[in-house]
């Protein structure tokens, strides 16, 4: 008998997957038997991650796919639907943060980056799988941040991309139930990855942090993957528009 969380012949894609997070979700899904399509904008980064799925017994291949060019996604998605015939899993968890500072010091070209990656990036991702998955039904799960409840400080755009990302989740959410395409959105809280290397590497800054998170401690990439994991399955199959934290109780205080 299988078992709910069962993924045996499930099409992944996963953005931004060449480390962090993203590795650890393409591992996490492939370990319960989805064949994973692991992208970022670099393949050999991707292709490093794959011989690890396929050392551990998984399944899966490598492209290179920047969510910041939209004939990128265009052609990523065209081919792996051509090939594969559908997609049943998309995770959007590629993000840009290149502008840590004063809201109003912003320079605008960060700005543009960080919409463009962080927000159309995940909307026009999402809609071109969409075109797909109303055919087959399917699950989206977007990464978010806490950051989109609780404004990170300096992190302005950032934050705002994020909560950008959690509207856009309830709304197509909402648009696609009938076409039984589940949205979710993840919020992580602070995970030990490069993205948050400035962070977790400065013993001045976590003695900053830690008060505010009740489990007194960052995250490691594996730990975010069991929620995502619980989404891409049927054991959540009647579950959709759903924001969830895994944040050590941050957004508790
Ligand atoms: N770490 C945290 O504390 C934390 C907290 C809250 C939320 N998050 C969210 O979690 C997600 C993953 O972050 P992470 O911490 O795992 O970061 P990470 O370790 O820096 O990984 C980011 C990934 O995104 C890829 N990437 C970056 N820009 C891209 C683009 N334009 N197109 C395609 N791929 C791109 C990178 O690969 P290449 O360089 O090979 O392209 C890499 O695979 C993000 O959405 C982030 O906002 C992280």
């Amino acid at each position: 008998m299988t078992h709910p969380f069962d993924l045996t012949g499930k099409i992944a894609l996963i953005t931004g997957a060449s480390k962090g997070i993203g590795a650890a979700i393409a591992h996490s899904l492939a370990g319960q038997g989805a064949y994973v399509i692991v992208t970022s904008r670099k393949a050999e980064a991707c292709a490093d991650v794959v011989d690890a799925i396929v050392k551990a017994g998984g399944q899966g291949e490598a492209l290179a796919c920047h969510i910041g060019e939209l004939s990128a996604m265009e052609s990523t998605v065209k081919d792996i639907v051509a090939r594969h015939g559908r997609i049943d899993i998309l995770v959007n968890n590629a993000a840009a943060n290149p502008y840590f500072g004063p809201i109003d010091q912003t320079p605008m070209d960060a700005f543009d980056k960080t919409v463009e990656v962080n927000i159309r990036g995940y909307f026009y991702m999402t809609n071109l799988v969409g075109q797909s998955m109303k055919k087959t039904g399917g699950s989206i799960i977007n990464i978010a941040s806490i950051n989109g409840v609780i404004p990170g400080d300096f992190q302005g755009v950032y934050s705002i991309t994020k909560s950008a990302v959690i509207a856009m989740t309830k709304a197509h959410a909402k648009e696609w139930a009938r076409h039984n395409i589940r949205v979710n959105c993840l919020l992580p809280g602070l995970t030990r990855t490069k993205f948050a290397k400035a962070i977790t590497d400065n013993p001045e800054i976590m003695k900053q942090v830690m008060p505010h998170i009740p489990m007194k401690r960052a995250a490691e990439p594996e730990e975010m993957t069991g929620q995502v994991l619980y989404w891409a399955s049927d054991a959540s199959a009647y579950t959709t528009g759903c924001i969830a934290n895994v944040d050590g109780g941050y957004l508790l205080v």
